[in-house]
């Protein structure tokens, strides 16, 4: 059976954004009108996940009233007319069944995955980093289980990028057999002349539950677990195949890559898109 489950990781402090992320979690930061998280659950439910398991820090409270929000909301809008604003939300939440826990120590995004072993109670899983945005015609976390139902494998979505980017993710290593490419390895954040390929894997993940025996085998480093190691555990075993994006991936834990996400959403909403297109035009002119 295709894999159904989702964990989503939101625990992580958000520094890079700060002072934004002392009073907003960044998995609620908007893309326009519908924030970051938004957009993972219609992942899901495109990728036909039913089951999330979100994992997030105790002070991101906002988040927490985005999955289960008051019912005081609903009568308001009811009240005015106005219910058909929460249309698209409630087209997405209410087809999936969504369990929420907090990770009280910052133990790595294994230790974070680590949390979920319990709920998955032995089912594999679409791994979501909170921040990882993809758009494409395919949805990223169906691609993984399209490929993980022909083989079996743990799967990893491979983003091309440039020299002068690599450094800022794991950078793949790949044995190319009859056109498809296995997944060997991952060197986290190498030296972009020592980087063993272009294509970084980027926060999406389909895992097999034997990654669970994989995080007895690793080691921590400063005192957190690393994925990217117990994923290279499954590498090194054949376990693990690659996929590359069809696609867009929006680094929304990047400042300049964030800014960057909103502009491609807004050039794509069909209210004002064109405008927004004139817009940057009239700018683009008025620098040069
Ligand atoms: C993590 C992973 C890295 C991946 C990146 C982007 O790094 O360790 O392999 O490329 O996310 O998804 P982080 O940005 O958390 O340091």
């Amino acid at each position: 059976m295709s894999v159904k489950k989702a964990v989503i990781l939101a625990g992580g402090w958000g520094t890079r954004f700060l002072p934004a992320t002392i009073s907003v979690a960044k998995e609620m930061f908007p893309i326009v009108d519908k924030p970051i998280m938004f957009y993972h659950l219609k992942e899901c439910v495109d990728s036909g996940i039913t089951d999330c398991l979100i994992i997030f820090s105790k002070t991101k409270k906002e988040l927490k009233e985005f999955i289960f929000p008051n019912k005081d909301i609903n009568k308001k809008l009811a009240k005015n007319n106005k219910l058909s604003l929460l249309d698209e939300y409630n087209s997405v939440r209410n087809k999936l069944n969504i369990k929420m826990i907090y990770q009280k120590k910052m133990t790595g995004s294994a230790g974070a995955v680590n949390l979920a072993k319990k709920w998955l109670n032995g089912d594999d899983f679409v791994l979501f980093y909170g921040d990882d945005l993809f758009t494409s015609d395919v949805p990223v976390a169906k691609m993984l289980i399209n490929e993980n139902d022909k083989t079996g494998k743990s799967v990893c979505i491979l983003n091309k990028v440039k020299k002068s980017e690599i450094s800022r993710y794991g950078s793949a290593v790949l044995e190319e057999r009859n056109g498809t490419k296995n997944l060997v390895g991952i060197i986290e954040k190498p030296k972009a002349e020592e980087a063993p390929s272009l294509y970084a894997v980027v926060g999406r993940y389909l895992l097999t539950n034997d990654i669970f025996n994989d995080f007895n085998k690793i080691k921590p480093k400063n005192g957190e677990l690393y994925l990217t190691d117990a994923i290279c555990e499954q590498a090194k075993n054949g376990k693990c195949a690659g996929v590359v994006l069809k696609g867009k991936y929006h680094d929304c834990g990047n400042k300049l890559e964030y800014a960057k996400c909103i502009t491609d959403f807004t050039l794509k909403n069909s209210e004002f898109g064109k405008d927004y297109l004139q817009y940057l035009k009239e700018v683009v002119k008025k620098e040069n």
